[in-house]
């Protein structure tokens, strides 16, 4: 099974020359000009991205939402790869209604129209995961019910299972491959993709943004209705408003754009360092405006957490880079020991400074956080930093919201809109306010931690003898799988040739 999924992988490569990617990285050349020989009839007139984009989306709708997951990673991405992917639309038809309605009778043990007054049967969008129809609660309240794509599971195992196996190839046959860490990128994908296959988390999502946003002028957020909600079905108060891309209806509607790019502005910067919890699927199609100018949020799937340590390298550096003090960066994090101690402050400094530098040619008010961060990133990536996936999910969906921002309103200052809230922030993180209320909080605990002190030192000691033997256990695991991964190697050889042989076939044979 796992070769046949790994032959179709390769055969989609082969058939949009994928291949040539890998062998063009090759400096040398030599693998190239054996490559060109023996695929000599093979030519491409388009350019590599566009033949990736077309492979994805023969690949079929989850290998589309790979792709658009991947065109955001452009710390690891060259950026024509990057706009090539961000091109792709996870557009799938809908799913026929009385499946729907089938799922949902099976899940309320009772028919649809017994459930809800009024049930719309055509969808109002359909993606690769899910659909949504609007209906009303028996006593008249309007709804939208998100409702799963039945048999999505086993599509994206399947699915999954290939990528996994595309990354592991990757890595294995091209070392260049291995600085994109497709398998950790995969891995990341796994788990969004799986958050999303759950509703009721969703929805747990949902309620809890909800509730941080309870009095909030800025930002309304759906009611979800518990009752009504499992697994494959998530049913939340319908909201009215028009989508933020719309802006000529946003306009005729009597929207202060200035105002609401402002506020989207606000919004992020709250749910970063007041909640540590942010929306991080900040597409268009997710964000609606309500008449009075509200902001509406939907679609909860993937969130992001943030805890205190996170919270103070990002203010910490955002106000450091806006002064321009490269030195204090750098110091932040090889005091946090986000990079390795031995890593040279001087050159760490010099470092960010070329990357950065250029940035700040242009007005404070024009400068985007999102790529200031992602330069950083990039940076920190050569000196052995390994990269939050939290901090990631961020710096990508600071780049949404600014490049939302910036097409409400193009003179959008975002450094005026967001200083506050880095300089509130460290105040309070800073200084005798924030001492005593770390007292505050801690010193009830103490009264059960101090007479455990002596056992936990015992503790501590008898364990690093223990975590010694470990350590040792994992290198020979290691070594064992080593020597299985040569094996796997050698199939893979096996596996190319025969490809080849039927690549050739199919071509002179026809
Ligand atoms: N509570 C709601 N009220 C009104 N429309 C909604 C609601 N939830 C979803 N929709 C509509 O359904 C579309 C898809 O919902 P979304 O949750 O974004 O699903 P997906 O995860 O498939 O993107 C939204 O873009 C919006 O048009
Ligand atoms: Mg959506």
């Amino acid at each position: 099974m796992r070769l046949l999924r790994l032959t179709k992988i390769v055969s989609v490569s082969l058939r949009f020359g994928l291949d040539r990617m890998i062998l063009d990285a090759d400096t040398s050349g030599r693998l190239a000009r054996v490559w060109n020989f023996v695929f000599f009839w093979r030519t491409y007139d388009e350019p590599r991205g566009v033949r990736l984009r077309r492979a994805l989306e023969s690949l079929g709708p989850i290998f589309v939402k790979f792709g658009q997951m991947l065109s955001t990673r452009r710390d690891l991405l060259p950026p024509d790869l990057a706009d090539e992917l961000a091109m792709l639309q996870d557009r799938v038809p809908p799913f026929p209604t009385e499946q729907a309605l089938a799922l949902l009778q099976t899940m309320y043990g009772k028919p649809v129209d017994d459930v809800f007054g009024n049930f719309n049967r055509t969808p109002v969008a359909s993606a690769s995961v899910a659909q949504v129809h609007f209906a009303e609660l028996p006593d008249g309240t309007e709804v939208a019910v998100k409702i799963l794509r039945p048999g999505i599971e086993h599509v994206i195992a399947h699915d999954l299972a290939l990528l996994e196996v595309a990354a592991m190839l990757l890595e294995k046959v091209w070392p260049e491959g291995r600085r994109l860490k497709p398998r950790e990128v995969v891995a990341e994908f796994t788990k969004y993709l799986n958050d999303e296959l759950d509703l009721m988390r969703e929805a747990a999502n949902c309620s809890q943004l909800r509730r941080n946003f309870k009095d909030s002028s800025l930002m309304i957020v759906p009611e979800v209705h518990w009752d009504w909600c499992g697994r494959n079905v998530m049913v939340m108060e319908r909201m009215h408003g028009v989508q933020i891309s719309q802006i000529e209806a946003l306009r005729a509607q009597g929207t202060d754009l200035p105002a609401l790019s402002r506020a989207g502005v606000e919004i992020f910067f709250t749910q970063v360092f007041r909640d540590g919890f942010f929306h991080a699927d900040m597409h268009p199609g997710n964000i609606f405006v309500h008449r009075d100018g509200r902001y509406i949020a939907l679609d909860f799937g993937i969130m992001g957490t943030l805890n205190e340590v996170d919270k103070n390298y990002l203010a910490t550096n955002f106000l450091a880079f806006f002064q321009r003090d490269y030195h204090r960066v750098a110091l932040a994090h090889i005091e946090a020991g986000w990079v390795p101690a031995k890593t040279r402050v001087d050159e760490f400094e010099a470092a960010i400074r070329t990357v950065c530098e250029p940035i700040f040619d242009k007005p404070l008010k024009d400068i985007s956080f999102g790529k200031t961060l992602l330069r950083l990133f990039q940076t920190a990536r050569r000196f052995e930093m390994e990269v939050q996936p939290q901090l990631v999910l961020l710096q990508k969906t600071l780049l949404n919201i600014e490049g939302l921002g910036r097409q409400l309103d193009p003179e959008l200052d975002l450094w005026k809109t967001a200083k506050p809230f880095l300089e509130r922030w460290m105040n309070e993180q800073m200084g005798w306010r924030a001492l005593i209320r770390e007292i505050k909080t801690e010193a009830p605990s103490w009264a059960g931690t101090l007479p455990q002190l002596p056992r936990l030192i015992h503790h501590t000691l008898t364990e690093s003898g223990k975590q010694q033997a470990a350590q040792q256990a994992r290198m020979e695991q290691l070594a064992r799988q080593q020597r299985r991964q040569g094996w796997l190697l050698s199939a893979i050889g096996v596996l190319a040739a025969a490809l080849l042989a039927l690549e050739a076939y199919r071509v002179f044979g026809s």
